[in-house]
């Protein structure tokens, strides 16, 4: 086999030829469907001359192929067909092809598959060649038209239906589309149905298609579709255009979601809910990721990308938007500080280590491999950036622009940024580094005050990543206030342009002012600043900015980790009394309440600690993160049992914001509890609970103390049945075991009868827990990492993409110290020297090692 080779954004060349139009004729049978397609082409005026045509196509059976009528002999290779230019004629022809594959051995979930007996299909990124011969890159559209013929009920594809009879139906999508965005769903399905109308008086169906038995878990799901279309009209005035719109949930899904044109497709895990079998987190990923797959309606599918390296910007846009959508529907404070934390945990963590790229990379090998925290997070936060350099007015203009120019287009990272600067007039040259450049920028701050001025100096420094060893100045607002000594705002939240290596900032100050720097996370760096407890624990208190309120605690809480880590600290009342009154105070969001009580994450502190030249000890972290949380348990302990009482519920369990907030601040508290009172609080929850909330906040609150054992089987007998709530108990008891346990409890798992390996979600939750357990997978015996590996090992052949995802386990290998860092490489050279490794694992094992 040759090496696989890597593709470059530099040699990007528009496609030989258009497609005008396709046809498709699916005839499905699990292991023999015959896909007929009729491409009607034309030479390429953007390509001058006359060009070989290729067709992308894997894995399929060429059973004819005709151009203009007359049939060609021509053989396929492994990766398409090639129709020499000279049997090509100069005018627009049809070319017909037939292929036979089989979904039911498609175990890679890519292309058409099956999941339980039901047909469907995922070709995001380079999925649509195993389905049929086709150029398969999104700056080739064209509208479909699609039949299926099949016995089974329920007969799905993208765009508006077009007739139906036993045994077949056929759909018509008007809209041109590259063939990432085609889906076909057939199977036993039953609706979850709705009408909408859309602001100019469209009609259209709402359909969420499950298994038979699922329907009353659609509920939450429907209501934050009908929630997303109508925030889309009037925050973008963006309308849908179709008659339908379906969504189906599937079982083996190797990602959270799809956008398909018309036919979203769903890991059923986003989809599925009810009070018992849904916790409160789950309900709000429902409603961002229904928001985020609707959103790409426009920002995707009607202005898609001109490659995939420009993937950011559908992903990089249709994140930021579900967030705006989360912030408005729940509470804008609690939302950026979720997504913050997100951000650090995955996108920091990659930007940092060996797998770092930029928003916008240069090139792969894998495209499935790009489909990451830095694309989608990060991407996210460079527009929120943008949208601060231009104002909220600035921005709206820019986005009407861009949807009027390119409705229709294949467009790229330049032409977004060529908007901002039409549609502003403010040059982009430098902002655009943040497309180019990987790394988190570190800022340093110093200040002084001399009676009359007082001085901020920046100082940013963007450090080297794999292939970059130097980058420019970045441009970073940082969003600034000013506090005076008693608490008063002296400066409202006023933006700074950072565009220098080295910059500082003037302020009139009578009085030696409290800065509050990098206010809603304005910019996404690592600051670094050199503050007392004093100012930290003023800011908790006082900052009207409540995410920079809530850095403030946090901020508090990792230096105090970190000094208990290196030098056996101990929490003292700067840090305890701080939280004690924002734990207590009635006047604080509870979810504001309940974030600033969570500590810090494990994974977060070794970054931290790496950050400070020091080498992280991962069980260190665990055992010191524990004192820190029975000193806490204990400082707050009279005051818990009043406060987890006062916060109970009445009433019938409602999933919204508010209340989901009191659950979680209760839940908190309770895990305090449960380190003073051995577990009691947490069993009569536990067995009190109406909710999966509060089943499972109760459970981990056993689980963290090594309690729980009879409760998980409770939990088992009462759900062996739902995989979506077994993933839970696969992954909660991974999750918090003991260090000295992870690996062994894992392992027990996996013998269980209920791991599914192969289907994504169970793999997920078993593999991937162990991954999250930080002090358990960075276990000195090694016995972590080479689980592992023996797992990605086993998946690779099946479900390289998956495997490949999880392989990101490893990927803070270098924090470490040098025996750990030597097991990580022998199990990353074991990986890299297995005969027949994937090119998703590959590349991986390759980037990781260096
Ligand atoms: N476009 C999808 C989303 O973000 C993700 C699909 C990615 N799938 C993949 N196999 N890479 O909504
Ligand atoms: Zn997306």
């Amino acid at each position: 086999m040759s090496e696989p080779r890597a593709v470059h954004l530099s040699d990007y060349q528009p496609f030989t030829h258009i497609v005008r139009d396709v046809a498709l004729t699916f005839r499905l049978a699990p292991r023999a469907t015959r896909v007929s397609a009729t491409l009607r082409l034309a030479p390429n005026p953007a390509r001058p001359g006359h060009h070989d045509l290729r067709l992308d196509g894997e894995n399929l059976r060429l059973l004819s192929l005709r151009l203009d009528g007359q049939p060609l002999d021509l053989t396929p290779d492994a990766t398409g067909l090639t129709i020499p230019a000279a049997l090509l004629p100069s005018a627009p022809f049809t070319l017909h092809t037939e292929v036979e594959i089989s979904p039911e051995t498609n175990t890679a979930l890519e292309g058409l598959y099956m999941s339980r007996g039901m047909y469907c299909t995922q070709c995001e990124a380079e999925g649509f060649r195993k389905i049929t011969f086709y150029p398969d890159r999104p700056d080739v559209m064209a509208p479909f038209r699609v039949r299926i013929e099949s016995d089974l009920p329920v007969l799905l594809s993208n765009g508006n239906p077009a007739g139906q009879g036993a045994g077949w139906a056929e759909w018509v999508d008007p809209w041109p589309k590259p063939a990432y965005l085609f889906a076909l769903v057939a199977g036993d399905l039953v609706a979850h149905s709705a009408p909408f109308t859309t602001a100019s008086g469209r009609a259209v169906a709402l359909n969420i298609w499950v298994r038979p038995g699922d329907q009353d878990r659609c509920a939450y799901a429907m209501d934050s579709l009908i929630r997303s279309m109508r925030w889309d009209e009037t925050a973008y005035g963006r309308e849908y255009d179709l008659d339908v719109f379906n969504i189906v949930a599937v079982d083996d899904f190797n990602m959270g979601a799809m956008e398909n044109k018309g036919l979203n497709i769903f890991n059923s895990k986003f989809v599925l809910a009810s009070p018992e079998t849904a916790t409160d987190d789950d309900f709000a990923r429902i409603e961002a990721i229904i928001a985020h797959e609707y959103f790409h309606n426009w920002t995707g599918n009607r202005i898609t990308c001109r490659d995939w390296f420009q993937l950011c910007l559908k992903e990089g846009l249709t994140v930021f938007r579900d967030q705006q959508f989360s912030g408005d529907m729940r509470s804008h404070a609690v939302k950026r500080i979720e997504d913050v934390l997100l951000l650090r945990a995955r996108q920091f963590r990659e930007d940092g280590g060996p797998l770092a790229h930029p928003v916008r990379p240069d090139s792969y090998v894998e495209i499935n491999n790009f489909y990451t925290a830095t694309v989608y997070e990060k991407g996210a936060e460079v527009i929120g950036m943008l949208k601060r350099l231009v104002g909220d007015d600035g921005y709206a203009r820019a986005l009407d622009l861009y949807f009027t120019r390119h409705d229709g287009d294949a467009a790229t990272i330049e032409d977004w940024l060529a908007v901002f600067q039409d549609a502003t007039g403010r040059d982009l040259t430098q902002f655009k580094r943040w497309y180019t450049e990987a790394g988190t920028p570190r800022v340093k701050v110093w200040e002084d005050w001399d009676g009359e001025t007082y001085t901020l100096t920046f100082e940013q420094e963007n450090p080297p990543t794999p292939g970059q060893p130097e980058k420019g100045a970045k441009v970073i607002p940082v969003a600034l206030g000013l506090l005076n000594p008693n608490g008063d705002e002296v400066l409202p939240t006023t933006v700074l342009e950072l565009t220098e290596t080295r910059q500082s900032f003037r302020f009139p100050a009578a009085a030696r002012p409290v800065p509050s720097i990098l206010r809603g996370f304005s910019a996404p760096v690592i600051l670094d600043r050199e503050v007392s407890p004093e100012e930290r624990a003023f800011l908790l208190a006082h900052d009207t900015d409540p995410f920079n309120r809530w850095e403030a605690g946090r901020a508090l809480a990792k230096d105090l980790l970190a000094r208990m880590v290196t030098d056996g600290a101990s929490p003292g009342p700067d840090w305890l009394d701080a939280v004690a009154r924002v734990t207590f105070d009635d006047t604080l969001d509870p979810a504001f309440r309940a974030l600033a009580l969570r500590l810090p994450g494990e994974d977060d502190m070794a970054a931290t600690l790496h950050g400070a030249g020091i080498t992280p000890d991962p069980a260190r972290i665990w055992s010191e993160r524990r004192r820190m949380a029975e000193a806490l348990a204990r400082h707050l302990g009279p005051r818990l049992p009043a406060l987890i009482d006062a916060l109970a519920e009445p009433g019938p369990f409602t999933p919204d914001a508010r209340a989901a907030g009191r659950r979680a601040l209760r839940i908190a508290a309770l895990s305090l509890m449960s380190r003073l009172d051995g577990g009691r609080a947490a069993a009569t929850a536990y067995r009190a609970a109406n909710n999966m909330t509060e089943e499972v906040g109760a459970l981990v609150c056993l689980l963290e103390n090594g309690l729980g054992q009879e409760e998980l089987r409770l939990f088992e007998t009462r759900w062996s049945a739902d995989r979506n709530v077994m993933d839970k108990w696969f992954a909660l008891q991974i999750a918090h075991a003991h260090p000295d346990q992870a690996v062994a409890t894992t392992d027990r798992l996996t013998r269980h009868p209920a791991f599914d390996w192969k289907n994504p979600n169970r793999f997920r939750s078993v593999i991937g827990a162990l991954s999250a357990n930080h002090a358990g997978f960075h276990h000195a015996s090694g016995g972590g990492y080479r689980l592992v590996a023996d797992w990605l090992l086993r998946l690779d052949p099946l479900n390289p993409q998956t495997a490949a995802r999880m392989s990101t386990a490893f990927e803070t290998w270098p924090r470490y110290d040098a025996d750990r860092r030597a097991l990580v490489a022998a199990e990353l050279a074991r990986m890299a020297a297995t005969p027949g490794l994937s090119r998703d694992l590959g590349e991986m094992v390759g980037r990781m090692r260096g």
